[in-house]
């Protein structure tokens, strides 16, 4: 459906077709603000994303419709080009960034659109990066390989959208595969498929559809606060490169040398690189009870410790505890959005129901349910 609108458009706009790129947004299982942090993610693609078509149109300049937002933008390659609809700047980032890695990139014409829901923590900003990043590598035969196309993304969250993001969005959505989530080491890039079947288990995202003002200049200073941990350990622990290399004793020895909400913040990011690895080991086991806990440990710290979650998103993860539901935690940079829940099959309904009812009652708005499905993540149709 999306395909055949796009290629539509693209014919009435452009008179020709091109070629046809896809690429995915991402959940997360746990490992949450651990990436700027050097520590693990295991993160999986989804089956909604966005999808581009492209065309070399043998001039300088980039012509693009964004579908969604029916509206056409026309910019050049060179720095000052930059344009000014959001949409567009990613686009723009990404050609800027292959060219700045001595990447080719020519005029095109596109057409793309999305169905990843906007502002739920679902990455559709790094599922657009890694459309464009893999097919115009493709297109013009650049070479680069898969890891440099996930780190183009995450350089254009940083140089031309304003985020100090970290690697697990655009690496999830470069190298996601369908039914498995992926254990990633943000330091050093090593990366393993774990397949995930959990069976008798459901993974399902409750949207609350609430997305707070200034959550990229909060994100920005959670960063920050964890930078300014990690450089007071480094004194007296020259090892610590990033805040994961950390132990905890080592955070509490400068307790008193750095602002209480940094110490908080540290506290929270080496207490969820452990938690990672002690996922890992519970799925070996096939241990999903251990793994819901680890989620919910996950959420308290980041409400209690991180400070990135919500009266809406507290409420979601409250009622999950109640009813027995497995595991359940925000998702994602947090200020909003969704929580990740894993629940059993003979709970799935009631929960659901209870959720979507609690919630509008309370909050005068539905949420929005997504069940997971773990899809594929950038390539070509
Ligand atoms: C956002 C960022 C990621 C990551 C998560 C939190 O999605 O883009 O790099 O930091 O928040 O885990």
């Amino acid at each position: 459906m999306m395909k055949e609108k796009i290629q539509e458009k693209f014919q009435t706009l452009f008179g020709e077709h091109g070629d046809i790129y896809a690429s995915a947004g991402r959940i997360n299982l746990i490992g949450e603000h651990t990436d700027y942090n050097g520590g693990y993610v295991f993160p999986g693609a989804i089956d909604c994303g966005i999808m581009a078509e492209i065309k070399v149109n043998g001039t300088e300049k980039v012509k693009a419709f964004a579908l969604d937002k029916d509206e056409f933008v026309e910019f050049g390659l060179n720095e000052e080009d930059k344009p000014e609809q959001s949409w567009a700047r990613y686009i723009f980032g990404v050609c800027r960034e292959m060219i700045k890695r001595g990447g080719k990139v020519e005029g095109f014409n596109t057409v793309f659109a999305g169905d990843v829901p906007l502002g739920a923590g679902l990455s559709s900003s790094a599922a657009l990066e890694s459309t464009y990043a893999y097919a115009l590598n493709e297109i013009f035969q650049n070479g680069i390989d898969k890891f440099d196309l996930a780190k183009i993304g995450q350089a254009t969250e940083h140089n031309y959208c304003g985020v100090k993001c970290g690697i697990m969005d655009q690496f999830a959505s470069v190298f996601g595969k369908a039914g498995s989530l992926i254990r990633l080491n943000c330091k050093t890039l090593e990366y393993k498929y774990f397949p995930f079947k959990p069976e008798g288990y459901r993974l399902v995202l409750i949207d609350s559809c609430v997305k707070h003002e200034l959550a990229s200049s909060a994100y920005n200073k959670r960063r920050e606060s964890c930078e300014n941990a990690a450089a007071a350990i480094r004194k007296n622990h020259p090892e610590v490169e990033f805040l994961s290399d950390a132990k905890r004793v080592w955070l509490d020895e400068v307790r008193e040398e750095i602002p209480e909400e940094d110490f908080l913040r540290a506290e929270y990011v080496i207490g969820e690189v452990q938690r990672v690895l002690d996922v890992c080991d519970a799925l070996e086991r096939g241990d999903y009870e251990t793994v819901g806990e680890m989620m919910y440990q996950t959420h308290f710290g980041l409400s209690r410790l991180y400070e990135v979650s919500c009266e809406e998103l507290d409420f979601l993860n409250k009622l999950a505890r109640k009813m027995d539901v497995t595991g359940s935690r925000v998702m994602g940079g947090g200020f909003g959005g969704c929580t990740i829940n894993l629940v059993k099959d003979e709970l799935y309904d009631s929960f659901i129901n209870a959720a979507v009812g609690k919630f509008t009652e309370k909050f005068g708005h539905a949420p929005k349910i997504y069940n997971v499905v773990i899809a594929d993540g950038a390539r070509k149709l």
